[in-house]
């Protein structure tokens, strides 16, 4: 069986648009692959070195994977910094990465952009730990967005350099892979584009409902259809989208009809959309804050991962000591 890999920045809550795209994509994945999802807490001190609650936004978010599906018997989910093996594969892979290939590599320059007042070493070799976090387990598939293709790459590249450099065949190429393409992709509110972390456009599952009513209440839209059937503008089009992935099918119906006949009132539009959405992610909130309040249950949903994951490196680890001339003394 396949091996699955993909690290999960601690940083954020899961919205819609994650939801509807990573997390389904998991949930699919954990029943076909070997899955290995992680939490890479490490790689959150290169732009977080001082996180003001690293632990409880770490359990915020396992919380809320849980309350999704992910199933902890069938993936491996563990918390990065439980896994020493992996801070070792990084130290040993340091000495064959270059200073001046990681220089060059995009995420590093936009980091150097955004911290310049930090630009730790951690922050030049994350994609050195990116790479020892992917190989550790011998993965060939890493599902990641556009962004992070370069750093597969460069896993790949390190794979690679180490099968060559030591004339073995310790390490598969991992790939980016993506599992569905007819995966919904969930638009902002703001008229365009997606919705993301960075975009700012978020709508979270785990949101007060109040909340979620103002976002939704203040979505652009446009001046009203000028005449029956006329084209639907992309601000309006964002909406049907969402409501087709949280309200009913005769929501949906009753009003691209009203949009079609032009008596479509956004207003009515956005409160039904507000109230679908909060139908939609309460059970989710309420679920997470079921997860957290169950320290046993994560205690041991940790301990596991952590199990699983330590297994797994470890095997691997011997072979890497090994093959560098470690020896057992
Ligand atoms: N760099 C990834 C991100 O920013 C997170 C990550 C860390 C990751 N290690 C990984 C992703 C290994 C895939 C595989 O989202």
């Amino acid at each position: 069986m396949e091996t699955v890999l993909s690290g999960i920045r601690p940083t954020g809550n899961l919205h819609l648009g994650n939801y509807f795209g990573a997390v389904q994509n998991f949930i699919k994945m954990q029943e076909s692959y070997n899955c290995f999802f992680f939490i890479a807490d490490w790689h959150s001190l290169t732009t977080h070195p001082t996180p003001q609650d690293l632990h409880n936004n770490v359990t915020q978010i396992l919380a809320e994977y849980l309350a999704c599906g992910i199933d902890p018997e069938k993936a491996t989910l563990y918390v990065q910094s439980e896994v020493p093996e992996i801070a070792e594969l990084y130290l040993l892979l340091n000495m064959n990465a270059y200073v001046g290939e990681l220089e060059r590599t995009t995420t590093f320059k936009d980091k150097v952009r955004a911290q310049p007042e930090n630009v730790n070493a951690g922050l030049l070799t994350y994609p050195v730990l990116q790479t020892a976090d992917i190989i550790i387990h011998k993965a060939t598939k890493v599902p990641v967005g556009k962004d992070q293709e370069q750093n597969v790459e460069i896993a790949r590249k390190y794979a690679r350099r180490f099968n060559q450099m030591y004339n073995v065949d310790c390490f598969p190429e991992p790939m980016p892979f993506n599992f569905g393409e007819n995966l919904v992709k969930i638009p902002g509110l703001d008229g365009s584009g997606k919705m993301g972390k960075s975009e700012g456009n978020g709508i979270f599952l785990y949101e007060d409902a109040e909340s979620i009513r103002k976002k939704v209440m203040r979505a652009v839209t446009d001046a009203g259809p000028q005449a029956p059937n006329s084209e639907v503008s992309e601000p309006i089009q964002n909406l049907f989208t969402i409501m087709k992935s949280v309200s009913q099918p005769d929501t949906l119906q009753y009003f691209t009809e009203a949009y079609a006949n032009c008596t479509i009132r956004y207003g009515d539009l956005k409160k039904q959309l507000a109230e679908d959405i909060i139908a939609f992610t309460t059970p989710f909130k309420q679920k997470i804050e079921d997860i957290k309040a169950n320290k046993k249950y994560l205690h041991d949903v940790v301990q596991l991962g952590t199990h699983k994951a330590r297994e797994s490196a470890s095997k691997t680890l011997q072979e890497v000591r090994s093959v560098i001339g470690f020896r057992q003394w």
